[in-house]
Formats: C-alpha cells, sequence, structure tokens
C-alpha cells in the first residue's frame, strides 16, 4: 500500500512541470547553550512528504515521481549518545523513497541530480543559508557546462505549491487533528479544575499550577509538544496578547485565560478557554463572557465551504459592536450604532485581533488567505483609525478540509468613559473547526464553552 506522504510525494512530483526537480531539507538543529540544544522539530515540509523527523536530512524529488533522501548514516557511537537513526539502507524501505544516501553526501550528489533539469523548486525564505547551499550547487553545476551539463534556467518557491496543498486537509491529517484537539481539550479542563480544587481548598494558586496540569495531559497522552508556548493569564494579564504562563497568583473572583494546545504527531491544536477562577462567574464576567460567546457562534454560524475566510470575522465584529453599545464599553453618544462602530472600528479598542488562521502542522498554518482565482481584484481603502491606505484582496473562498480556527475576544484595559467593572477582564474563546460543505466540524468541543457548563464541570 501507498503510504499518504508517497501519495503527497506523486501529487507535488505531478506540479513540478517537465524537468523539474524539488530540494525540501528538514530543520536544522540550533544551539541552545554549549553543547545543549533546543528541543528538536522537524519542518513541516519535509514531514508532510515523508513522515520522516530525524534531522540532518533532505528530499529531492524529481517531476518524474523519483524521490532521493538524504539521512544520517548508521554511526554507532552516535546512536549511544542521541538515539538510532533510520539509516539511509532502511530509508528506502521504510519510507519508499527511490533512493537514500547519507547526508554527508550531499554536496557531491546534489549538483549531478540538478544537471539537466529545467526548474529547480526550493521552499524560498524559510531556511536561513538555503539559498546560498543552492547557488553553491549550482555553481558546481555550472562548472560542468563544458562538458555539456545544461544547469536549471528557472527557480520556483516550492511553498506556493506545498501551500496549497497543505491548506486542504485530507483524511489522515483531520485524524490526527481531532485527537490532538481531544487531548487539549482534556488538558483545558484539568486546569480547570485544579484551580477551583485549590482555591476551594484555601491553597495558594500560581498560573504555573495550571500549567503543569497542561503539560501533565499533553504528555500523558502521548504529545510530542506544545504546539505554541502556552498563555495561562490571571486576571488583568489576560489583556496581554501574548503572555505567557508565568507565576502570578491565580485569585478566587477573577477570570483565567488559557490559550493552550498539543502538538501530536506533527499536527497543532489551538484552544482558548476563559473561566473563573473559582468556578463561579460574578456578573459582568458573565455578561462579557456572554457577549464573546455570542459572537463565536456568529461566527461558527459563516464558516461553511463557499464562505469567504473573512466572513467569520466580519460575523464576530458585528455581534461585539452591538454589545460594546449595549453595556456601555463605547458610548451611545459618540457611536449611534453598530454600523458607526464598525465604519469607525472603535471596536478595536477592545478587540484588536482577527477571528481566525488557518491551522495545521503549523499553529499559524501555511495558506494564502487571499482567494487565488481573484488575484487581480484589489481596492484601496483608508484605515479609519491610522488613516493607513490599506490594499484588501478578495478573502479566501473555504473549501471543506480546510481547518481555521475560531477565536473572538474582549480585552478591557482600564481607561476613561470605559465602566469600572469591566477593568482589567479578558476574554477569548477559541475553538478549531475543519470546514465541510455545509458548515463546520468543531474538533475542539471535548471542553464547554457554556459557562453553565464550565461551571458544573468546576464544581465536580
Ligand atoms: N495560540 C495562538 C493563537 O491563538 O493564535
Ligand atoms: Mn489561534
Ligand atoms: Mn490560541
Amino acid at each position: 500500500m501507498t503510504s499518504v506522504y508517497a501519495q503527497r510525494r506523486a501529487r507535488l512530483a505531478a506540479q513540478l512541470g517537465a524537468g523539474g526537480i524539488a530540494i525540501i531539507p528538514t530543520a536544522p538543529e540550533r544551539q541552545r547553550n554549549r553543547d545543549t540544544g533546543y528541543l528538536y522539530r522537524h519542518d513541516s515540509y519535509f514531514y508532510y512528504l515523508t513522515g520522516f523527523a530525524e534531522p540532518n536530512a533532505c528530499l529531492v524529488l524529481a517531476a518524474d515521481g523519483t524521490s532521493v533522501l538524504f539521512c544520517q548514516p548508521k554511526d554507532l557511537e552516535r546512536e549511544i549518545w542521541d538515539g538510532i537513526r533510520l539509516g539511509p539502507e532502511a530509508a528506502v524501505a521504510t519510507l519508499g523513497v527511490s533512493q537514500a544516501f547519507s547526508s554527508a553526501e550531499i554536496d557531491t550528489r546534489l549538483p549531478r541530480l540538478l544537471e539537466n533539469r529545467g526548474r529547480l523548486w526550493y521552499p524560498f525564505a524559510t531556511h536561513e543559508g538555503l539559498a546560498v547551499r543552492v547557488e553553491g550547487w549550482l555553481g558546481q553545476v555550472r562548472a560542468r557546462v563544458r562538458f555539456g551539463a545544461l544547469c536549471p534556467a528557472e527557480q520556483g518557491d516550492l511553498c506556493t505549491l506545498l501551500d496549497e496543498m497543505r491548506l486542504v486537509k485530507d483524511a489522515h491529517e483531520q485524524d490526527i487533528m481531532r485527537r490532538a484537539a481531544a487531548i487539549s481539550a482534556q488538558a483545558h479542563i484539568r486546569a480547570m479544575q485544579r484551580s477551583a480544587r485549590m482555591l476551594r481548598a484555601g491553597q495558594e494558586v500560581r498560573e504555573y499550577h495550571l500549567d503543569a496540569e497542561l503539560l501533565h495531559e499533553f504528555r500523558q497522552q502521548g504529545s510530542q509538544y506544545v504546539a505554541y508556548g502556552s498563555i495561562v493569564a490571571a486576571g488583568a494579564n489576560a489583556c496581554v496578547l501574548h503572555y505567557q504562563a508565568d507565576k502570578a497568583p491565580v485569585h478566587a473572583g477573577e477570570l483565567v485565560l488559557i490559550d493552550a494546545g498539543c502538538e501530536l504527531d506533527g499536527y497543532a491544536s489551538d484552544i482558548t478557554r476563559t473561566f473563573p477562577a473559582d468556578g463561579r462567574f460574578t456578573g459582568p464576567q458573565r455578561a462579557l463572557y456572554e457577549l464573546v460567546l455570542d459572537s463565536q457562534k456568529a461566527a461558527v454560524a459563516a464558516t461553511r465551504a463557499g464562505a469567504r475566510f473573512n466572513d467569520p470575522h466580519d460575523a464576530t465584529v458585528a455581534v461585539l459592536a452591538q454589545g460594546m453599545l449595549d453595556l456601555g464599553l463605547l458610548d451611545r453618544k459618540v457611536y449611534g450604532n453598530a454600523q458607526d462602530v464598525i465604519e469607525q472600528r472603535a471596536f478595536f479598542q477592545f478587540y484588536m485581533h482577527r477571528t481566525g488562521h488557518w491551522l495545521g502542522m503549523d499553529v499559524h498554518d501555511c495558506g494564502s488567505y487571499v482567494e487565488p482565482s481573484e488575484l487581480g481584484q484589489s481596492h484601496e481603502r483608508k484605515d479609519p483609525l491610522s488613516g493607513e491606505t490599506i490594499t484588501n484582496r478578495p478573502s479566501r473562498i473555504l473549501r471543506p478540509g480546510m481547518c481555521t480556527t475560531i477565536e473572538p475576544g474582549i480585552y478591557v484595559r482600564p481607561a476613561a468613559g470605559v465602566p469600572e467593572q469591566f477593568h482589567n477582564i479578558g476574554i477569548r474563546i477559541e475553538d478549531d473547526a475543519i470546514v465541510t460543505e455545509t458548515g463546520c466540524e468543531l474538533i475542539t468541543r471535548g471542553v464547554p464553552v457554556e459557562p453553565d457548563e464550565i461551571e458544573a464541570l468546576m464544581r465536580d
């Protein structure tokens, strides 16, 4: 049976054009200090085409479908220290590539592989130093033109092909993403319950206690990494969008915002929940929470095949704008109605990010947000807040299998005219959605969003 990776290589090869050849390296190892490295994580493009997670590897794929892998050679001494290596001999059968060689041979073998090819593809601006290495390999091809060798005359950005492929998740990918999402959902529940339990017992809770629960559940269920640095933000820290889990105390009566997701088998999950530290929302907290939840429901309803990527954002903003007026966050005497709030972008004071992003192997996954078939259609508009001229292009039309987050929020920093009861409240609700023909599948609802359900699970 052909592996999903071989199938993807075949699909990519068919797009390289006659005489095309592609180079796809994995990620480099990075030194943390002295002889200690950062935890290694493969390159997503490389893994998408190989399923191979070892460092020091590079795939070369030709338009006729033949593939050559360069990988770490077997080396007893290094394997004693660093772990077992697949090695080139086993790689052919295990990974289904046509040929495999030691990565030590890449500089001698690659120029020969590039000879007489019309176009060379590699990912532009993603691997530091790769363009320079490519120049070196092509230089060696040029050195042989006297002997009749032809040097590729064209270069193409392989990201343009791979990004489109990765944007629509196949069944294999969707299955892993559902599992990653389920683990992350359980981790959020674990953190919520620990917060309430410790506060009820009169114990001091800090953000890192809740972070520990997330990590425990991620690893307990076999996830290899966090998909990004977990945000565990108590009280006013929730208004700092990129706050990282730290040591601040978690107080009863405050909200906690957790934005955390695991990476499982190369795929990210990305969940945010905001909950009362002791398990009971106060009135003002619940009012703001329900507004964000209503805006998320509107965004979910706007997420389906045929809709635009921007539609869920526009649906969110419409609900938030009205709610900001109704709750007195924005002054009706200044903004008569929700349309004014939207046109003047007044909501930006409390909602300053987009409602979603592609999700996949990378948490902010690859893929154009502009509809490729409508690239030429653009119009300029002036931003009402900054005065900047912005070029808008038609937003991407959603297709089944695309995966996006849906993550509205509201962040109330103290300011003149803003009701004090809402000061320092930060709320975001984030779920991961797979687009379907008729709507979307929310794969992160293993952890609830309804305030009553959150209170209930924190009582148990
Ligand atoms: N956790 C990153 C994001 O929500 O975009
Ligand atoms: Mn996100
Ligand atoms: Mn997130």
